[in-house]
């Protein structure tokens, strides 16, 4: 397996492995200019991925980072949720920055569709008993992901079955208006306005409606290079993360078969993006959180404000426990490490090596009773930081000595060799390994 992430393999997967916002977007920007096809499969626009170059910022939520490559072409797989008039918007802002998208983008006719009535009942939801809020995007993410498994989701390709599409909408929001005004107190929505924005979409999307799953084992067969992007990260998975203050998908490796109907053989390469430190948006516990003047220096250095809800992020140190974690359960073959540079000026920088309980001692592994993770005392190694700025470094070798020692310690706590540092939002601000 070539080690340098620049020599594509068939097909490769880039996910998070914290508490997602690791710099994904960036990552799969840059990996996109070696490959022919990027593909998202879960999640939906509670994902808000990152990629600045020559002066522009783009916010990705639906559609593939790959997108601001233009010899790609962009896959939204079936285990994607979809907001019509949300994704209309990404459309029209990219196509407004010249991007072409109708033509390059492809929709699994099985994605599912997030609908005006999800938002409402997440938003209404969070405002129940505050021991049981996430902190949600507010995205309907939940709530449209509960219809899908419960067989009553309206689904991309429904939207060219224009009666059954109109029966089966129209009965779920009868449904959803009791459940709006008797359960949470609010006001009826008008089917109406459901209709309207729904045939927006049908006619702005229409072409790009295609068996994805059948088109990548073509691609596959066709020796194309493939990207797959995760959302969220290791952490917010429904499954492994930190229940019930999660997102409601497996944004692990096993999303990709379930969220794109890619085998587990086909996957060549699995890149875990990391950041240097650790951030959280939304409630739940954090071990390593820095709660005081320091956590909220890192915020500011790192800009750590959410890129679709604005939200301050919490901000803790690296926390080894959680990178072992999603090495273990995603298999991951390398490491891509970023905002580094945000680090810079620091006199001292903790690692969090393991977990001490005041009962149980020390764990061996990451705990998933999340009753446990609340009770847990980080036990930390000290590194000393580094003076120097990182931001214009290009190779390893020009890196200072402290943040090169910092990188080989938090590849030996991980166990899995890095292959890109990034020090800096801009596309050029990377070193590969
Ligand atoms: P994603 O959701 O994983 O794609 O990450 P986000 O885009 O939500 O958040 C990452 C933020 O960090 C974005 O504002 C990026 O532009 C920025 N970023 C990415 N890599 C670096 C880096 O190496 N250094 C700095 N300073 N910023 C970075
Ligand atoms: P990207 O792809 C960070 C968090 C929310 C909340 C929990 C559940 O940009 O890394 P949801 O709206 O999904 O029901 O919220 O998950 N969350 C994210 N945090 N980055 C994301 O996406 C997130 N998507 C959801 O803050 O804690
Ligand atoms: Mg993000």
């Amino acid at each position: 397996m070539p080690v340098s992430l620049k020599e594509p393999v068939s097909v490769q997967l880039v996910l998070g492995t914290q508490w997602g916002d690791e710099g994904k977007g960036k990552v799969v920007d840059l990996i996109g200019a070696y490959v022919d096809i990027v593909a998202r499969y879960q999640g939906g626009p509670n994902a808000g991925h990152t990629v600045e170059f020559d002066g522009e910022t783009f916010i990705l939520h639906h559609i593939p980072s790959g997108i601001l490559r233009p010899h790609t072409k962009c896959y939204v797989g079936n285990g994607v949720v979809i907001n019509p008039e949300s994704m209309m918007a990404e459309i029209t802002t990219l196509e407004e920055k010249g991007i072409k998208v109708v033509g390059r983008l492809s929709i699994s006719q099985c994605a599912h569709l997030i609908l005006p009535y999800h938002l409402l009942v997440d938003k209404a939801t969070e405002k129940g008993e505050a021991r049981r809020q996430i902190g949600t995007t507010g995205r309907g993410i939940g709530p449209a992901y509960a219809d899908k498994m419960n067989r009553v989701g309206i689904r991309v390709g429904d939207l060219l079955h224009e009666d059954t599409l109109r029966e089966n909408v129209s009965q779920n929001i009868r449904y959803k208006n009791t459940v709006l005004e008797k359960v949470y107190g609010l006001s009826r929505i008008d089917e109406k306005d459901v209709w309207e924005s729904l045939a927006v979409f049908r006619d702005k999307i229409s072409a790009c409606i295609t068996d994805v799953t059948w088109r990548l084992h073509q691609d596959m067969q066709e020796k194309r290079k493939i990207l797959l992007e995760g959302a969220q990260g290791m952490l917010l998975d429904i499954d492994f993360g930190t229940y019930p203050f999660v997102t409601s998908s497996n944004t692990t490796v096993g999303g990709v078969c379930t969220g794109l109907g890619m085998h587990p053989k086909s996957i060549d390469r699995v890149i875990g993006v990391i950041k240097a430190y650790t951030t959280r948006v939304g409630n739940g516990p954090f071990p390593t959180e820095l709660t005081g003047d320091l956590g909220e220096k890192v915020r500011e250095m790192g800009g750590e404000y959410g890129a679709t809800t604005g939200r301050p992020r919490r901000c803790g140190w690296f926390d080894g426990m959680i990178a072992r974690y999603a090495a273990m359960v995603n298999g991951l073959d390398s490491l891509a490490v970023t905002k580094l540079d945000v680090l810079d000026g620091l006199e001292e920088i903790k690692l969090c090596t393991g977990y001490r309980h005041p009962e149980l001692g020390e764990l061996d592994h990451f705990p998933t009773d999340g009753y446990l993770l609340e009770e847990v005392e980080p036990v930390y190694e000290t590194m000393p930081g580094w003076q120097e700025p990182l931001k214009d470094i290009r190779s390893v070798d020009r890196l200072p000595r402290k943040a090169k020692d910092y990188l080989d310690r938090m590849e030996e706590i991980v166990g899995v060799p890095i292959g890109a540092v990034s020090v800096g939002a801009g596309r050029d601000q990377v070193i590969w390994v």
